[in-house]
């Protein structure tokens, strides 16, 4: 977790105490380490130094805009997936001309926002994406960037749900058919065919998969280089992180852990990489999301009540799967520890929040420590995919955010007041209130 650790037992964010936070802005609360979001990109980027590389952020992850300028000031490009992200990585200072726009359903208006803004490739996913591509670029007389993103048919040995690269699912092109729709893509005269891309899933542990893909792919990415003179290929995003345990150790002794785990880290990932791609003579482009944003922030809650049933040991707090849905979506696991330490007896506990489901749940049976109303509790490696999946299911506003950095800290998301939830609501002109 690098950045959150405690001192003298309260919880910190580099040099910010997570309690002072909290009674400043309010729960529910996202906090970010800016130090973690920069330790991240950096180790990654330094990784591939052999490398002719870029890292587009898959933004879906964290698309907040404190947390974009972050990494738009490292240089980073973007993954961007709607016009409403190409929009925000303008809005953050960041760079057109570093995006790639991937999806499978991208609407013409998308498309031709993203050309006017010059970016640098359409990750495309099916024959008609691209006919439609070559079309609107017709219109606007100018020259589409294009990738075909294939599907290479490999199994990443992850959660059904963020598996991606099999033909079980719908993104990409298949392996077998790639060259053929090159040499159709050739011909349609408002293409510049100028990469390859392939993504194969999400929150993988392990090389593996990424070596059986990269491996698998080379032959046909070799051939459609000399073929059409591409400039790129992208490996996709997908490298996962450490949901357990994270947060025991300093930076330091982190990284040495996860390398003895032999959980993938950026030095895993490039010793098993780079030697396959350093002779192809291509850019490399990489599109992590959740490595860089993932350990970079935690969910801080309040308990508001401890209920006791004969079975369980429920600690309801105020954050609910409107805040963060992975638990509830995907079974995930996100440890949990108490802002403040206070009591060293533990309990087996179900963490809940206040929706009217069963799925509202944090963590089902775990032995946590004993919590009693008010006490604050933070829910570790919710920065990726934790915000930007948030809703306002029950008519719950969207939580404040906050980004540290060393020991300044900055509210960069401001509570969204409950009126603005309906802001966009009205009444039938035949329902005069009676
Ligand atoms: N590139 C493509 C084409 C993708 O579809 C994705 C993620 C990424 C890159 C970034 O993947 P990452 O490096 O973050 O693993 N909501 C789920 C994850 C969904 C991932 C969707 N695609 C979760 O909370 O686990």
């Amino acid at each position: 977790m690098h950045d959150f650790r405690y001192s003298a037992g309260q919880l910190f964010c580099e040099g910010v105490s997570v309690e002072s936070l909290v009674k400043k802005h309010g729960s529910p609360l996202y906090i970010y380490s800016q130090a973690t979001l920069t330790n991240h990109y950096q180790r990654l980027d330094s990784s591939l130094a052999e490398l002719n590389h870029l890292i587009c952020y898959a933004m879906k992850s964290n698309s907040n805009l404190a947390v974009m300028r972050t990494l738009a000031n490292l240089g980073s490009g973007f993954d961007v997936v709607s016009e409403g992200e190409l929009r925000r990585v303008i809005a953050a200072g960041g760079d057109a001309s570093k995006c790639v726009f991937a999806g499978v359903g991208k609407t013409e208006q998308e498309i031709r926002y993203a050309l006017t803004q010059g970016i640098y490739a359409f990750n495309v996913e099916s024959e008609p994406e691209l006919q439609r591509i070559d079309k609107v670029a017709g219109k606007l007389k100018k020259k589409a960037p294009i990738a075909v993103r294939v599907n290479p048919n490999v199994d990443a040995h992850t959660h059904a749900k963020i598996t991606t690269g099999t033909y079980e699912n719908k993104f990409g092109i298949a392996f077998e058919e790639v060259e053929g729709v090159y040499a159709r893509a050739a011909k349609l005269k408002n293409l510049h065919l100028r990469g390859i891309q392939m993504h194969i899933g999400s929150q993988l542990t392990q090389v593996d998969p990424f070596k059986t893909a990269v491996t698998k792919m080379l032959p046909l990415v070799e051939k459609l280089k000399t073929k059409h003179a591409l400039e790129f290929f992208s490996i996709g995003g997908g490298l996962g992180i450490v949901y357990q345990g994270a947060l025991e150790s300093g930076a330091a002794s982190w990284w040495k852990r996860a390398e003895a785990q032999e959980i993938l880290t950026p030095s895993s990932y490039a010793q098993t990489l780079t030697p396959l791609l350093k002779g192809l003579g291509l850019r490399i482009l990489i599109e992590p999301g959740r490595f860089i944003s993932g350990n970079s922030g935690i969910l801080v809650t309040r308990v508001e009540y401890v209920k006791r049933t004969g079975h369980k040991n429920f600690v309801i707090v105020d954050a609910a799967m409107n805040d963060l849905l992975r638990p509830a979506f995907y079974d995930s696991y996100h440890e949990i520890v108490p802002v403040l330490k206070k009591r060293d007896v533990t309990i087996s506990t179900d963490v809940v929040g206040p929706i009217c489901e069963s799925s509202d749940y944090f963590c089902k049976d775990r032995p946590l420590p004993k919590l009693v109303e008010g006490d604050y509790i933070a829910l570790l490696s919710a920065g990726a995919y934790g915000s930007a999946m948030g809703s306002t299911y029950n008519s719950r506003s969207l939580a404040a955010e906050v980004l540290v950095n060393g020991k300044k800290s900055a509210l960069v998301r401001t509570r969204q007041s409950l009126e603005s939830i309906w802001q966009y609501e009205s009444f039938a002109n035949w329902q005069q209130l009676r």
